[in-house]
This record gives C-alpha cells, sequence and structure tokens, in this order.
C-alpha cells in the first residue's frame, strides 16, 4: 500500500513515522512535509488549501490511502476531492468535517444527539454576546464560531475582555464554564463503526502550572493512568455513537477521525470540543504506543470496513512530548533562528524529534520556520520515565528564544518539574 499524508506539521511527522512502521506500507509520500518527514519519506509540494491540488497530487502518484492532517483541507472540501477521483481517502466530507469548522453547527449536533456539553448561545455582535455572559456568568468562555487555529477561544474573567472577543467575531458561541481536567479521546471512524485510541492530555497553555496564553498545544502523554478504567466505553456511549449516528442521519456519515476534546466535570465527561482530525501535540504521544498497524487501520476506516478491525492493541509503554516553539510564539514568533543538538537529542535512547516549523538553510543549517518548531518524544516503561528521556533530548538542543515546558506530564508522573 502506498500511503500519502497531507501536512506539514509535528503531527503529520509522527502519522508518517507511524505508517512507515507499517509492514502492509510500502512506501510513504508526504505533501507539502517538512525537513523531518522528507528524512523518511518522499515529499512533494502542494497547496494544502486547494482541494483539486490535493486529489491530482494523489492521482499522480496512485496513493491507495490519503491521509489528511490538518483541518483547514478538510473543511475545504480535500477529503471529498481525493474521493471523488477514485481513490481511498481517511477523512471527513466537508460537511462533516463541519463539526471542527463551525462551532455552532457542532452544538447543534450534540444538542439534536443528547451529548453531554457545555450550555451555550450562538451570538452575533455586542448586544446578544453581553447577555450571553451575563447569563452564563464568569470565568466567561467565547469562541470564534470558524476555524481559529487553536486561538479562537477565549477563557476570561474579565467581562470586557470577553465582549471585545465576541465582537472581533463574526458570529460568536458563548458558554457556560466546564471545571475539571481535560482530556483527548481520538475515536477511528469508518461512518458507521468507530474505535477509540488512547486517551491523552494536551497543554494548551504557553507556560508551567498552565499559565499564559491559549497555544496550538505545548506537550502531551500517554497513557493517563489517573482516568477512570470506564472514561473511554462511557464517551463511547454517551458521546461518540449518538453523534455518528446523528451525522449519518443527517446524510452527512463521518468517516475519519473525530477528536473528542473532554472535561472531566464534577456532573460527568462534557465534550468541550470536537475536531474533526488527528489532534496535536496527542497524536505525537498516541500513535507511537499503537500496535496495530496504522495504515491498515486507517484504510479501513476510509472504506467502511471497521466492524472487523478491533479491538486495537497497545504497548504498555508511556510516551510524553514536549513541544519547542519559537520566541514570540503564540502572539508573534519570530523564526529563522538556528537550530542546534537536535542530532544529538534524536541520539538519546527512546527519544525521537518530530519536526514542525523547520526549514532547511541554504547552508545546511537547520532553522526556525514556524510557531512551534518541533517536539521531542520520549518513549518509556511509565510516564517518568518517558518524561525524563524527553527532557533529556530536548534540553540538548539549542534555539535562540526558544520556548519549552519543564512540566509537561510532571503531575501525572508524580515528579517535580525538570529546570529548563
Ligand atoms: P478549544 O479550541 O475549543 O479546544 O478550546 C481551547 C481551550 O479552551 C480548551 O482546551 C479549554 O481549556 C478551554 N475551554 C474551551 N471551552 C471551555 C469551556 N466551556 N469551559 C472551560 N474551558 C473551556
Ligand atoms: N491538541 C489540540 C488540537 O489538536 O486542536
Amino acid at each position: 500500500m502506498k500511503a500519502l499524508v497531507i501536512g506539514s506539521g509535528a503531527r503529520e511527522h509522527a502519522l508518517t513515522a507511524a505508517l512507515s512502521a507499517d509492514p502492509g506500507v510500502t512506501s510513504v509520500h508526504a505533501a507539502p512535509g517538512n525537513p523531518g518527514i522528507a528524512a523518511e519519506a518522499e515529499t512533494h509540494p502542494v497547496d494544502v488549501s486547494s482541494p483539486v491540488a490535493v486529489a491530482d497530487l494523489a492521482v499522480a502518484l496512485s496513493a491507495d490511502l490519503v491521509v489528511i492532517g490538518p483541518e483547514a483541507p478538510l473543511v475545504a472540501g480535500a477529503a471529498d476531492a481525493v474521493r471523488d477521483r477514485g481513490l481511498v481517502c481517511f477523512g471527513p466530507s466537508a460537511a462533516a468535517a463541519r463539526l471542527e469548522g463551525s462551532k455552532a453547527f457542532a452544538k447543534q449536533v450534540m444538542a439534536a444527539a443528547g451529548v453531554p456539553t457545555a450550555d451555550s448561545a450562538v451570538c452575533v455582535g455586542k448586544e446578544e454576546a453581553a447577555a450571553a455572559l451575563d447569563r452564563f456568568g464568569p470565568p466567561y468562555v467565547v469562541k470564534d464560531d470558524g476555524l481559529a487555529a487553536g486561538k479562537g477561544v477565549v477563557v476570561t474573567d474579565d467581562r470586557e475582555d470577553a465582549l471585545t472577543h465576541a465582537a472581533a467575531c463574526e458570529r460568536a458561541v458563548v458558554e457556560e464554564y466546564l471545571s475539571g481536567p481535560e482530556v483527548s479521546l481520538f475515536a477511528v471512524c469508518d461512518g458507521e463503526t468507530a474505535l477509540p485510541l488512547a486517551a491523552a492530555q494536551d497543554f494548551k497553555r504557553l507556560g508551567d502550572d498552565d499559565r499564559g496564553p491559549n497555544t496550538g498545544g505545548m506537550g502531551a502523554y500517554s497513557p493517563l493512568p489517573w482516568v477512570p478504567a470506564t472514561l473511554t466505553d462511557d464517551v463511547f456511549e454517551s458521546v461518540v455513537a449518538p453523534t455518528l449516528a446523528e451525522m449519518r442521519r443527517r446524510g452527512t456519515p463521518f468517516t475519519g477521525l473525530l477528536y473528542v476534546g473532554l472535561a472531566l466535570t464534577p456532573g460527568g465527561p462534557r465534550v468541550v470540543e470536537f475536531n474533526a482530525r488527528f489532534g496535536d501535540p496527542e497524536t505525537q504521544v498516541v500513535l507511537p504506543r499503537l500496535r496495530t498497524p496504522l495504515g491498515g487501520l486507517l484504510h479501513a476506516g476510509a472504506i467502511g470496513g471497521l466492524a472487523g478491525a478491533g479491538p486495537l492493541e497497545w504497548s504498555p509503554d508511556a510516551a510524553v512530548t514536549v513541544v519547542l516553539a519559537a520566541p514570540g510564539y503564540p502572539g508573534a514568533p519570530r523564526t529563522g533562528g538556528e537550530l542546534l543538538g537536535v542530532a544529538a537529542a534524536a541520539a538519546v535512547p527512546g527519544a525521537r524529534v518530530l519536526h514542525a516549523g523547520t526549514t532547511q538553510g541554504d547552508d545546511g543549517s537547520l532553522r526556525s520556520a514556524g510557531g512551534r518548531v518541533l517536539s521531542v518524544v520520549g518513549r518509556g516503561a511509565d510516564l517518568a520515565a518517558a518524561r525524563a528521556t524527553a527532557y533529556d533530548a530536548i534540553g540538548r538542543i539549542t534555539l535562540d528564544g526558544g520556548q519549552f515546558r519543564a512540566d509537561i506530564a510532571a503531575h501525572a508522573a508524580g515528579d517535580a518539574p525538570v529546570a529548563p
């Protein structure tokens, strides 16, 4: 099987690595990829925002399986374009990707399906937003209805800040604050049947102790020793199955990865958000633990063949990933800094470096080219070991002004944060 991965982040690097490890996959291509992906797969240029360009490339390569990583091409219809050309694609149609593309749509589906989530109101303009903010009270949660690359959500006690954000959105979803630890649960879906992947937790805030602004994610770990053993079954019953049924009922079945972001509130798990693709950075720690070959699994998902595919097999190992971000991230990242020590980090036993925003300079140097630059994934017998490996490795990398959190998985591993 020839696989093609669309995207250029650390998630796509993790997908490429896992597909390469599948004995049923003969070659992995990626587009556009990045320097780390290019070391493991053949990369091709592509305009990811153009569904036609994505489909043309898949046809030119005669790909047997196309996996679309990011949300923007899915929302734009890349999976439809690939399937229209008769090829197999793991990823939802544009209509089904609205579960991520519009928070208001996701709320409608959840309401119709009886899925537990925060009460919410869709608001246009300051007046409607003000009324909704006062109805729910602080802490205020205001979300841009549309795709916002992880920057559309404001959670604040400051009513003025909440109002300002709502006013800046064309449509805003104002909702009730959900308290409790967050868990990311992935479901591989074929429209009808869904299989759970191992749960993970990500760290969305820039700074240690969850301080600072929201980011695309600064680290993650899996497994989660502290969650109830029944969580996955409960969430499949209360969230995933009814959501898939509702999407079928609407004539837009969901095929691909349904990312369920949960808050474990005192009243039980409730959905914070849906995404229509693999989460990043969670994928970096979930896929290395999956023993079931990924290519076969995603192919089965894409062709409606999951009914006979489970259960999945998992390594008992733990994985921890730590993201290295550029100076100025997430506001205005400064790029172009030289990365040193990447090979030394990759040589640490149990560590793997995944590239995101990197570029190879003309002089052969590796430089930062994005807000989240790279990640280091550590694997070990338990979280403490995986964490020690990840921090040992990332400590060997230098990037002027580079930022990473010192406390990824610290609490779950039962250790103190590592000094950066
Ligand atoms: P999202 O982009 O929807 O994942 O939101 C980003 C982050 O904002 C989430 O991971 C939560 O930490 C926080 N958040 C979103 N919705 C809520 C909510 N209703 N209550 C509390 N926190 C929330
Ligand atoms: N980890 C959050 C996301 O992928 O959106």
